[in-house]
């Protein structure tokens, strides 16, 4: 019931004297995606142990001191909530609903508010433990039933020690090394007094117009659902509550990726196919591996707000796949629907929103009219319990009424850089090297180091560079210069990254004619890619192109490292170019990763995540299009082939594939295995990406694209080196989502095929079962 309660203020017992819980989170929900896990409708599963005594408001002991049963970690969370919810007024309810902005008003006026349990949680400027501290015993020590606040953040790709972007971060296609770098983000973000992120960022991207391309992983649903759970588990660890992690957050729920025109916020339309096996797959991974938080998005899904989409936050969400943490709105993006013209007023805002199934609200007050709207009928108690409950839920898993406040832990810097620098390397994908230019070779030679990012250092650090300072980068020139002591190299930076400017044109020009070799560092601003920064040409901006084409005629060695947020259609520097890198933006230690390929102290092993187009009018394009029933001709004005596809990269050495062939095993009719052999007949070691694809040819429930990414393994081989490599294809592979949300492999004809990328191999056909 939502009463008024009236316990006045009282003395608490000092904090440090709990015990600290371990507290178990979510039911782990099984990984096979035909084995779902049960609706649990939220409620169903709270053991009242005692139920004569764990009632709300069953005693009065307390005014003497005692704990009541929410404070005691002995007591089940379950019943924790039940009780903390019983003794909540509606007001203190509220406030657990709504989150601000840390820099929005003075300290002392948010103080008046947090002893009042005004408020949940905070956002963002840049947190200290102090500062964090001071507002968190504000909440806790001088509010009426001192519930802590959460405090979250952007820690999207490192706070401090800032790795590459997660979209060069998937290039590794290693959830290993994602989890390792998340679990630094993590201890470095609460060290800082951070208990929650709003990352992973798992919106699926296929047009790179679209700026955010940048902050996920890439095109492909099957990639991007086991990196979202390695990204997970790398923040959360198997329990959020231990020191030095904090809870994640999905995001941004959903169809995001798909904004017409690449314009960041713009609407999207998505077919429940395409929703339900493109877009929802991540999420579900990521709840799956037990992320505490959702972030629901801004934009219309199918004309209906996604923060007001009670088939995705409730039906989806809860219901098919039992998540039992809290969806926070994206910010404002309750009130935005007013702005989408869905609703009239902040009140019909909050009313959707709650009535959806969105639990806190960021930075907007629309959950402030919650009072008129019970009042009114239009929600009810048990939905705003529901909210509460959830919120609740969360903050006792990560342990904070019993460590409510942060405190400064050491952290290891040197070991985060080690870190970012073979992260950045692995991110590296290797575009072309032709004649083997590439590794250099030659230590006493003369290097002419050319563009706008040969000695940059703020752009290394990508679109959300966290508390990342740009002191802390090792910038390409530094780099190479501590690996090629012995070299000389000039440098020249020839133009602006964006804009006019290209005054340094000539002498460029000058000092690429001096040098054995030519390495130009040119791409895009880190904040070219990001929110709400979205591009109609993915060339090179200001006038790169130019100073490109006035190096390439020159007829030197060139090697173009590439830097960029997202996939650019750049194929005059693929043709002219001797070597191309595609450095993403790589964090603090892009400089010396790019230098330990460069010289082969490391070896390329970067693959595409998103197929790079030609041209800005071919996009969206992807490698799991669908087929038409007519052949596909070119573009009038150009070729409709990608300029290069998803999963591509090369190595220093050279690997072949024998042709895929397919095993039934005896006795199991529900697993056949693809098989193929991989060869490294190159002259030096390498790893590969060997990947499987599948194709169902005629599918009951809608057609299925042309080729599904289903499996992948990474294989260090030696010169000479053969490897068998076997990938049992069973329903877990072979199934798709039908609209109903129903995960089901159908017998019938197949085709696979092992392959180094979305477009190289000859398929094989199997019928199954
Ligand atoms: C808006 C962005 O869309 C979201 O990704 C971010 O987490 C929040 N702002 C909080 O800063």
């Amino acid at each position: 019931m939502m009463t008024e309660a009236s316990i006045s203020r009282r003395v608490r017992p000092p904090r440090a004297a709990l015990a600290c819980a371990v507290l178990a989170w979510l039911p782990a929900l099984a990984a096979a995606p035909e084995a779902q896990s049960p609706i649990l409708a939220g409620e169903a599963d709270v053991v009242l142990q005692r139920p004569d005594i764990y009632q709300p408001g069953w005693n009065d002991l307390n005014k003497n001191g005692v704990r009541d049963p929410y404070e005691d970690p002995a007591v089940p969370v379950e019943n924790r909530i039940a009780d903390l919810l019983g003794r909540m007024s509606l007001a203190e309810k509220i406030g657990q609903l709504l989150q601000l902005r840390m820099d929005n008003d003075s300290e002392q006026a948010q103080a008046g508010r947090l002893a009042a349990g005004g408020l949940g949680s905070f956002l963002g400027a840049a947190p200290t433990p102090g500062r964090r501290n001071r507002l968190q015993r504000e909440a806790v020590e001088d509010s009426r039933l001192g519930v802590p606040l959460i405090f979250g953040f952007d820690t999207i790709h490192g706070l401090r020690t800032v790795f590459p972007i997660p979209l060069g971060l998937a290039a590794a296609w290693d959830p290993a090394l994602l989890e390792r770098v998340n679990a630094f983000a993590a201890a470095e973000s609460a060290a800082a007094g951070i208990d929650w992120v709003f990352a992973p960022m798992v919106d699926i991207a296929r047009d790179p117009r679209w700026g955010r391309m940048a902050e996920g992983f890439g095109e492909d649903p099957w990639l991007a659902s086991q990196l979202t759970a390695a990204a997970v588990r790398g923040f959360q660890g198997d329990d959020f509550g231990r020191p030095g992690r904090v809870a994640a957050c999905l995001k941004h729920f959903v169809g995001y990726g798909a904004a017409e025109g690449g314009r960041d916020y713009n609407t999207t339309e998505i077919g429940l196919p395409t929703l339900r096996n493109v877009y929802l797959p991540p999420y579900r991974a990521g709840v799956a591996a037990g992320a505490a938080t959702v972030m629901s998005a801004f934009n219309l899904l199918n004309g209906i707000p996604a923060s007001a989409s009670r088939f995705t936050l409730t039906d989806v969400l809860r219901g098919e796949w039992g998540f039992r943490g809290f969806v926070v709105s994206d910010w404002e993006s309750v009130l935005n629907m007013v702005h989408h013209g869905y609703v009239a007023d902040k009140a019909a805002a909050a009313t959707a929103s709650l009535n959806a199934g969105l639990d806190m609200e960021m930075v907007s007050d629309c959950y402030r009219n919650i009072p008129e709207l019970l009042a009114e009928g239009r929600i009810t108690p048990a939905t705003v319990d529901e909210a509460v409950r959830r919120i609740l839920r969360v903050k006792f898993a990560k342990g904070l009424f019993e460590r409510p406040y942060a405190s400064a832990q050491p952290v290891d810097l040197a070991a985060g850089a080690a870190l970012a620098r073979e992260a950045a390397a692995r991110a590296c994908v290797l575009l072309k090297n032709a004649g083997g230019l590439l590794p250099w070779r030659r230590p006493r030679a003369r290097i002419a180091l050319i563009g706008p990012f040969g000695d940059n250092a703020g752009d290394l650090l990508g679109c959300w560079p966290g508390l990342g300072r740009a002191q802390d980068v090792v910038t390409v020139h530094q780099g190479l210069a501590a690996a090629l002591p012995d070299a000389e190299i000039l440098t020249a930076r020839g133009c602006e990254l964006e804009g006019g400017g290209g005054e340094g044109l000539d002498a460029a020009v000058a000092v690429a004619r001096k040098a054995d070799v030519v390495i130009l560092a040119v791409g895009e601003p880190a904040l070219w890619s990001g929110e709400n920064d979205f591009r109609s040409t993915l060339d090179l901006p200001g006038r790169q192109g130019e100073l490109f084409e006035r190096i390439a005629v020159l007829g030197k060695p060139l090697v173009t490292v590439l830097f960029a947020g997202r996939a650019l259609a750049v194929p005059q520097i693929l043709e002219k170019s001797n070597a191309v890198l595609l450095a993403w933006h790589p964090g603090i230690q892009g400089g010396p990763a790019l230098a330990d390929l460069l010289t082969g102290a490391a070896s390329p092993s970067g693959r595409l995540t998103v197929t790079l187009p030609r041209s800005v009018g071919q996009v969206p394009v992807y490698y799991d299009y669908m087929a038409t029933g007519r052949p596909l001709r070119d573009y009038r004005d150009g070729s409709r082939e990608p300029l290069l596809p998803f999963g591509f990269g090369l190595t220093y050495t050279h690997f072949t594939y024998s042709p895929t062939r397919v095993r039934r095993e005896p006795g199991a009719p529900e697993t056949v295995t693809a098989t193929a052999t991989v060869t490294n007949d190159g002259p030096v070691a390498g790893a590969e990406v060997v990947q499987l694809y599948i194709r169902e040819l005629a599918c009951s429930f809608g057609a299925r694209p042309v080729r599904e990414l289903r499996g992948w393994q990474r294989l260090d081989l030696k010169p000479g080196e053969s490897r068998a490599v076997a990938f049992p294809l069973t329903a877990a592979e072979l199934g798709a989502w039908t609209p109903e949300g129903r995960w089901s492999a159908e017998a019938g004809d197949y085709e696979t095929v092992i392959a180094p990328d979305a477009a190289a191999g000859q398929p094989v056909p199997f019928r199954w079962q």
